[in-house]
């Protein structure tokens, strides 16, 4: 195959910031995707209908001219959000989720929920109103593995959940692990989950691989071969389950190359590609279409995209870095090759 043109996908995870970084970082997005599920863990975090509603028009203001490109706000859930607070982000028309950052998982998730139980009542009203639940699912705890905090969660909160408020529609987001795999596939419609590129293309070797590799490193940690295996499974499975989120997470150079790296792969620039690379590898790119543009939408419940893009099978190098901020932001990939190539629009 040379060429692969397929519906124009959208993003169901993004970090895209604020202020100068929103800048930098939203130009790579919106060149390859329609829409994106914009992430509300600014600081402070987007916890009110009308914060999202400023900061949609700060992403909208920041966008090039002449592109196009929706953001589908979402709303940080903590411990003191109302009830009340869930029918005005519903009656905006404009915001499709609500975040739940369990304290301490990621971040900017300080301001995150506690105990999920205080939460109940502003579940119910989402259940009722149909807002989607995105789920960052890990336990915290200084006494919990890294590596064991998502398996952990699906068994001592999301199972839980689901048995409570059963009519919840949500979405697991950047799953990691073949328990995830399986615990979503097992599990009802209203069920789902978003898969990252790094997720699909490395596991946890790629971390140490000749040194510490702090681009690499993003929450959940990237696992062992046979989960990277069973995500990637599930992403080219054909599932209407499962569905693309980058994770698209930028942090400066310097606080990535740090005594101390934020969590997180700015993904965005080499998105598709790096997901077509990953479909490929296990003969699956005629599965790349419906988990890139059309999962998404139909889970959401909003119309999938008209227009179309192209890849081309066209070699070429993701830059080293990109300008960010007044500093600079190492893409994930950096320096190395890709097989395709996402045709520039005309
Ligand atoms: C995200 C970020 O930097 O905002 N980081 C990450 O590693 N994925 C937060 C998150 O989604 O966990
Ligand atoms: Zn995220």
């Amino acid at each position: 195959m040379q060429s692969l043109t397929m519906t124009r996908p959208d993003d169901w995870h993004l970090h895209v910031r604020d202020g100068a970084a929103l800048s930098a970082a939203l130009p790579h997005t919106a060149r390859q995707f329609a829409r994106a599920i914009i992430m509300p863990n600014l600081k402070p975090p987007v916890t009110r209908t009308a914060q999202a509603l400023e900061y949609r028009q700060r992403i909208l203001q920041a966008l090039p001219a002449g592109m196009a490109f929706e953001p589908l706000m979402t709303l940080y859930l903590t411990d003191n959000t109302a009830p009340d607070e869930i029918d005005r982000a519903m009656d905006s028309g404009l915001i499709y989720g609500v975040k739940l950052y369990p304290a301490g998982a990621t971040t900017n998730s300080d301001a995150g929920v506690t105990d999920l139980r205080r939460c109940y009542p502003v579940l119910e009203r989402m259940a009722e109103r149909g807002m989607v639940f995105q789920i960052h699912g890990e336990v915290t705890g200084s006494d919990v593995d890294p590596f064991d905090r998502e398996a952990l969660f699906i068994e001592q909160i999301l199972k839980p959940l689901i048995a409570d408020v059963p009519g919840l529609k949500l979405v697991l987001e950047h799953i990691t692990t073949r328990q995830a795999v399986d615990f979503v596939s097992g599990a009802a419609d209203n069920v789902a989950a978003t898969i990252t590129p790094q997720h699909c293309l490395l596991n946890r070797g790629a971390l140490f691989s000749g040194g510490l590799r702090p681009h690499h490193y993003c929450l959940p940690v990237l696992k062992r071969e046979q989960h990277r295996e069973a995500v990637l499974a599930a992403a080219t499975s054909g599932s209407a389950k499962f569905f693309l989120g980058t994770d698209s997470a930028p942090h400066a150079r310097h606080d990535k190359e740090s005594d101390c790296g934020c969590a997180g792969c700015f993904s965005a620039p080499a998105a598709l590609e790096l997901y077509a690379t990953a479909f490929e590898s296990v003969g699956a790119l005629d599965r790349l279409e419906a988990f890139a543009s059309h999962h998404g939408a139909d889970f959401y419940g909003l119309p999938r995209n008209t227009s179309q893009i192209t890849l081309l099978k066209e070699s070429w190098t993701v830059p080293g870095e990109f300008p960010y901020a007044g500093g600079s932001i190492v893409p994930l990939h950096a320096g190395q090759q890709l097989p395709w190539r996402l045709q520039d629009i005309q």
